[in-house]
């Protein structure tokens, strides 16, 4: 087999051996099964194909500078996925289940997971979806669980911490005020496709999501949190609306143990005029410093009102929390707070 370039890849799906997948019929799971066909058969009354009834995560698995293979925090990604459940009234797995799964996958899949120096890493892709038929609006009282991966390379697909720029959406909303913003449900992301489309096609790397209530305050991007340095402080808006992100989390302990003070509130839009250094954090996209982020009436329409300016290189300061963070994961730095798992080969 031609040995693959996995530094070349970007943050999409590339085909590996198996996924693994469990139901919950009548309130008992079946037992994990892997299989090598990425194909389900699916009743087409299921919930899922109606009233999206589907939450999902991403974690990610990475090959150590020592060789060993470490998962990020799935235990924060099963608990993150049993809330969104509870918030669909639907089953859910245990975080046990879950995150012998999500080890059990990669385990099938073990020479999917790229080299320590390509930079890529094993995405999971753990997903859970109504499947029993119905018609009338209700809550999936079976569902599945699978988990899926794919070996994958950085989100924007260019070299890890080169900035992108950004536009506010005034236009489009992600979440309403007292919405299901806070839980990874599928819906969510529906949600905002089409506003994505118009960012990415006017050029824009990321779209930045406002408050839907009065457009005033930051909420997220579309695929990650905001957070922003100014001085010697973190500052990361707090909403219910908002994705609690596991990266962003991890960054708040990691800025702590820099010395950085840390804000989790409400962050106006105008308060963009005075960071140092802006940031989108996540799973996906680790950590992207925004070099430019636009505010325009419309995304549609060309008119610019105002911009807001960050340098075309990475922070100073975000450059030291994305080595913290990404040292832990890749076991060239101490894990002090044991936030990886180690996976061994089956
Ligand atoms: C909308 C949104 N916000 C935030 C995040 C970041 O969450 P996490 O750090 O848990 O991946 C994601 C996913 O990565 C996301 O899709």
């Amino acid at each position: 087999m031609a040995k693959i370039d996995y530094s070349q890849r970007s943050f999409s799906y590339y085909p590996t051996n198996a996924i693994i997948s469990a139901k919950c019929i009548d309130g008992v799971w079946t037992e994990p099964e892997l299989s090598d066909s990425f194909e389900l058969s699916l009743h087409c009354f299921a919930g899922v194909f109606h009233y999206a009834p589907s939450c999902f995560e991403g974690a990610k698995a990475f090959m150590g500078v020592d060789g060993k293979v470490r998962l990020f925090r799935p235990d924060e990604n099963a608990k993150r996925m049993i809330n969104s459940a509870k918030y669909l009234d639907m089953p859910y797995p245990s975080v046990e289940m879950f995150v012998d799964m999500c080890v059990k996958c990669i385990q099938a899949n073990w020479e999917h997971i790229p080299p320590y120096e390509s930079g890529a890493s094993l995405y999971l892709r753990p997903v859970l979806f109504g499947i029993n038929p119905g018609l009338g609006i209700k809550s999936s009282k079976d569902v599945m669980f699978v988990v899926m991966c794919s070996g994958v390379g950085t989100y924007s697909g260019a070299k890890s911490l080169s900035t992108g720029t950004a536009v506010l959406s005034r236009n489009y909303d992600r979440a309403a005020t007292h919405g299901s913003g806070g839980y990874k449900l599928g819906a969510n992301y529906a949600q905002s496709l089409h506003a994505y489309n118009i960012a990415h096609d006017a050029g824009y790397r990321e779209l930045l999501f406002l408050d839907s209530a009065t457009h005033t305050h930051i909420e997220e991007f579309g695929s990650s949190n905001f957070f922003a340095i100014k001085g010697d402080t973190y500052i990361t808006p707090d909403s219910s609306s908002v994705l609690p992100s596991i990266t962003n989390k991890s960054l708040r302990t990691v800025a702590k143990e820099f010395g950085l003070k840390v804000e989790r509130r409400m962050v106006m839009v105008d308060e963009l005029a005075t960071f140092d250094e802006v940031n989108s954090c996540g799973t996906a996209v680790v950590i992207t410093p925004i070099s430019r982020i636009d505010d325009k009436p419309t995304l549609e329409g060309s008119e610019i009102t105002r911009s807001f300016s960050y340098g075309e290189e990475c922070g100073e300061i975000s450059r030291k929390l994305y080595n913290r963070i990404i040292g832990i994961q890749k076991g060239l730095e101490e894990d002090t707070y044991g936030w990886c798992l180690f996976v061994e080969p089956k």
